[in-house]
């Protein structure tokens, strides 16, 4: 017999079945799409902490016990075997590629990687010293304008063409963004260079310089590309999926997805890491900060710290934290004392009750600062590197999304808490009675 979960109105009496349903892995998932039909109730769930808002076959992570893997592969061994362009293959297609399979795709994301010349004349419209990230909603977004009327979103190769031109196109958007803010001329990609080569070309060629591409700094960006490629259904890959499930251009979808992961609970907490980082700086002032972290009234938070899904380690920050140590030790000369404070902090808030209690422990975001800062990266683009990795993550769910055969829009409810019915007043009854003037 197969497994129901009962709901019953206690104030009527009327009960409904509602199916259980397993997946593959993870917690079992009541399908609740019953209660409003014959219950007329809504469920509420704010934060969606009890809710599964799809199916998905792409990622799946364990909070509970630190797993997680793409496609069925463990983060750990795609991090430590594989390359970036390599998990986009799998993330979209489900499968690792073949040797042939892989040149293929190298090829096609290679001769995309170029914006229409219009394009780059948008950078101009934003003040060199805006935040990176305002730059990348606007122009991610406006890749919708070129590519919106031939693109038929019901069409898989359409679907499969555009998923590509994402993963060319944001490398050339990214780093453009922090060509403005520098001054330098527009950077174009270099057909020779694989792919994250050709990212940081991009980002620190200048014209009058030599370059010289440093492998190591390949081989951090790489990873971290890789643990930020996809999160299940994070904030951002939600929001892509509810812009997408109105059928809006894919490319608009992307630009909602930066705008979430720019929020400082999200992406955005890799740059907040820093800056707490910063303003501890020295070990001896940790104490300090983690005591305002405990208190209530104080609004500031341990930044990099406490998950929504993770309640025993990030596995994304154990690699990280590794590759950080490692960089950092490679790197000649490298001044590191934000890593010193850094791995204080860690040990006195792991030790430290509160921090116990509520299972918070470093997420991926606490370590991936430091070595974006290693690499030269300046801070305000720290989301912007999360949203080029995690852009693979988004168009792969929006592909998934649209190729679904339950596809249809995505409209929650609400319980409604506002006024009960009530009358219009015209503007000239609702100041009460008009005072008499003082002769
Ligand atoms: N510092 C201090 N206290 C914290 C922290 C923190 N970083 N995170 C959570 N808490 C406390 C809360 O105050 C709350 O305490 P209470 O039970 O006494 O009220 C308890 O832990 C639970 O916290 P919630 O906010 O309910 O947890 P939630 O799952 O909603 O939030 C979040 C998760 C947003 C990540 C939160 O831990 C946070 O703000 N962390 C700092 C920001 C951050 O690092 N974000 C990156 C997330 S990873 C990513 O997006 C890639």
């Amino acid at each position: 017999m197969s497994r129901t979960v009962t709901i019953i109105d206690n104030a009527t009496g009327k009960k409904i079945e509602c199916p259980v349903l397993s997946g593959t892995n993870g917690p079992d998932v009541v399908d609740a799409s019953a209660i409003y039909r014959e219950l007329g109730m809504f469920a509420l769930d704010p934060g969606f902490l009890s809710t599964a808002s799809c199916r998905s076959s792409i990622t799946f992570l364990d909070g509970e016990a630190g797993i997680l893997r793409h496609r069925g592969y463990p983060i750990e061994q795609l991090a430590e075997h594989s390359n970036y362009l390599e998990v986009c293959y799998l993330l979209l297609y489900g499968t690792l590629p073949t040797s042939n399979q892989m040149t293929d795709f190298q090829n096609q994301i290679r001769e995309r990687s170029v914006v229409h010349e219009h394009l780059l004349r948008f950078y101009s419209g934003y003040l060199y010293d805006a935040h990176p990230m305002s730059i990348m909603v606007g122009v991610t977004g406006a890749l919708s304008s070129y590519y919106h009327e031939a693109l038929d979103i019901n069409d898989p190769d359409d679907r499969d063409l555009t998923a590509r031109r994402v993963i060319a196109k944001m490398p050339i958007l990214a780093a453009n963004c922090y060509k403005h803010s520098m001054g330098h001329p527009f950077a174009y990609a270099w057909p020779e260079l694989g792919y994250m080569e050709n990212f940081l070309k991009m980002m620190f060629t200048r014209p009058h310089l030599p370059y010289e591409t440093i492998p190591l700094a390949c081989k951090a960006l790489e990873k971290l590309l890789i643990l930020h490629a996809d999160h299940e259904q994070n904030a951002s890959t939600s929001t892509v999926r509810l812009a997408g499930s109105a059928e809006a251009n894919p490319f608009a979808c992307i630009s909602a997805g930066c705008v979430t992961l720019w929020g400082r609970a999200h992406g955005g907490a890799n740059e907040a890491v820093v800056r707490m980082l910063n303003d501890i700086q020295h070990p001896r002032h940790i104490p300090k900060f983690i005591e305002r972290a405990k208190n209530k009234s104080d609004p500031f938070r341990l930044m990099g710290f406490g998950h929504r899904v993770y309640k025993n380690y990030d596995p994304r920050a154990a690699i990280i934290r590794k590759a950080c140590h490692e960089l950092l030790n490679e790197l000649q000369g490298i001044n590191q004392p934000l890593l010193d404070i850094a791995m204080r902090l860690e040990e006195i808030a792991l030790q430290d009750e509160y921090f116990v209690e509520r299972k918070l422990y470093p997420n991926v975001d606490f370590y991936s600062g430091i070595i974006l800062q290693a690499l030269g990266i300046p801070t305000s683009m720290f989301t912007v590197i999360f949203a080029l990795g995690r852009s693979a993550g988004w168009i792969a769910h929006w592909l998934e999304m649209v190729a679904d055969p339950d596809f249809r829009i995505g409209r929650p409810r609400q319980l409604y808490i506002g006024s009960e019915k009530r009358s219009y007043v015209p503007i000239e009854q609702r100041d009460g009675p008009a005072r008499k003037k003082r002769s």
